[in-house]
């Protein structure tokens, strides 16, 4: 029930937000342009899409259909409403559901996309289910937190190990993509001002305009998530996101 009741503050913690982690709309960009060819009716899906930041991107990148999946609801419908607003509501179909236990077709998908979310089934995890929902040579590009040197100092190691001690290094995160059925082609870390204009500043914004209401639930939230803020201020050159460019192979 309290977990429940946590997770319900965390969601409205990121509802009205653009992004509900670090990402950036220029980059995406890039590391769509550079990916191989797609078939002509690509199947593309956005796996833990939240209100749609990437979905949105693929949508006008790829001008067909997006399925955008997440377990969040109140985040799917800013997500609907935001396709309206900008005229892409054919172009995006939503599906709640979990992202790990998705009764697709072996073979059905030509990009898996999944932005910040992959590390909730962990990322060794979520890459062995999805790997054979990829068709032939299917592409998948997925983000995840990781160590950007080995030279880690003690109080951001301890954070990690018990926020997510399967963080690791670009090398470590390589090799479990190759045990997984994926060949990497390339490893793309997002910049550190990419997490603060697009994700920690509005989200600053958005603690400071529901903390004067907040329960002592959202009070527990606002408080980790202003930990997790202080560790990258001062720890933005150990670790980040990177993007992990990956074919079934
Ligand atoms: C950090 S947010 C990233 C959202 C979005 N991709 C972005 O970059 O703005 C992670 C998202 O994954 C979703 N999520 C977490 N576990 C999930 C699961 N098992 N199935 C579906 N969605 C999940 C959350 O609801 C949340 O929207």
């Amino acid at each position: 029930m309290e977990q429940d009741q946590y997770i319900n503050a965390l969601i409205e913690l990121h509802c009205e937000m653009e992004r509900q982690g670090p990402g950036d709309e220029v980059f995406s960009k890039h590391i769509l342009s550079l990916l191989p060819e797609l078939p002509e009716k690509p199947r593309i899906v956005d796996l833990g899409c939240g209100s749609g930041a990437g979905t949105l991107v693929l949508a006008e990148t790829f001008n067909t259909t997006i399925t955008a999946v997440d377990f969040s609801g109140p985040f799917l419908v800013e997500l609907e409403n935001r396709a309206k607003a900008k005229g892409m509501d054919h172009l995006v179909q939503i599906l709640e559901c979990d992202m790990g236990n998705l009764d697709w077709p072996a073979g059905s998908v030509d990009l898996l996309w999944s932005e910040g979310a992959a590390y909730n089934l962990t990322f060794a995890g979520a890459l062995k289910y999805w790997r054979p929902l990829m068709a032939p040579g299917g592409i998948a590009v997925v983000s995840e937190i990781t160590w950007f040197t080995d030279d880690i100092p003690e109080p951001v190691f301890e954070y990690w190990q018990n926020a997510y001690p399967e963080i690791a290094s670009e090398n470590e995160n390589a090799k479990r993509a190759e045990a997984a059925g994926f060949k990497v082609l390339d490893v793309h870390r997002l910049s550190s001002s990419a997490w603060w204009t697009n994700y920690y500043d509005p989200l600053i914004e958005r603690m400071n305009t529901l903390r004067p209401s907040a329960d002592t639930i959202m009070q527990d939230v606002i408080k980790e998530t202003e930990e997790e803020i202080e560790m990258f201020r001062n720890y933005d050159d150990i670790y980040g996101y990177s993007f992990y460019l990956l074919k079934g192979v």
